[in-house]
């Protein structure tokens, strides 16, 4: 009994092995093409960012500190009402006293609790779109 067992088991190695050993299906022809990628336009434009680009470069190198929510919101909105102004001035984009100087000034240097922004953070040129954005009109 033993020994038909072992035979049997061996047989079924061998098929196994067989099985593994087979060729792998013949492709027909040529692979299908891949997909066509998505590019964002602004990336089909070469990424690079112009004066009408100050909003969305604020929302995506300023937002997560300084959009609703943000902590940068809610220390400057602590600080605002603390100033006798309204909450609403503790996001940026309410504020009617900021210079585009001033703000590329925070940004390069900091300020108490936001870190300073380097040139890898934020390029001089998106800077400049976020100031003209913030600043407007001064
Ligand atoms: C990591 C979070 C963080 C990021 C990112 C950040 N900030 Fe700030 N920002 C703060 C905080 C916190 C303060 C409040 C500093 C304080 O006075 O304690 C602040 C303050 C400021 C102020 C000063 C406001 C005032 O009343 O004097 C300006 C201007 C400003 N940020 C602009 C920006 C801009 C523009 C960007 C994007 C390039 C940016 N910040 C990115 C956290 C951030």
């Amino acid at each position: 009994m033993k020994r038909v067992l072992a035979i049997a088991a061996i047989a079924l190695l061998a098929a196994c092995n067989q099985q593994e050993a087979a060729p792998p299906p013949q492709a027909k022809g040529a692979p299908p093409p891949p997909p066509p990628y998505q590019m964002r336009p602004e990336a089909a434009s070469g990424n690079r960012l112009t004066a009408s680009d100050g909003q969305r470069a604020y929302e995506v190198h300023c937002g997560y500190c300084h959009l609703t929510g943000g902590m940068g919101t809610n220390l400057l909105t602590k600080q605002r009402m603390m100033a006798g102004e309204p909450p609403e001035n503790g996001l940026l984009t309410n504020r009617s006293d900021l210079t585009a100087d001033y703000v590329r000034q925070v940004v390069r240097m900091g300020k108490n609790a936001m870190p300073q922004q380097t040139k890898v953070d934020i390029t001089d040129a998106e800077l400049d779109a976020v100031a003209r954005y913030l600043g407007k009109g001064k």
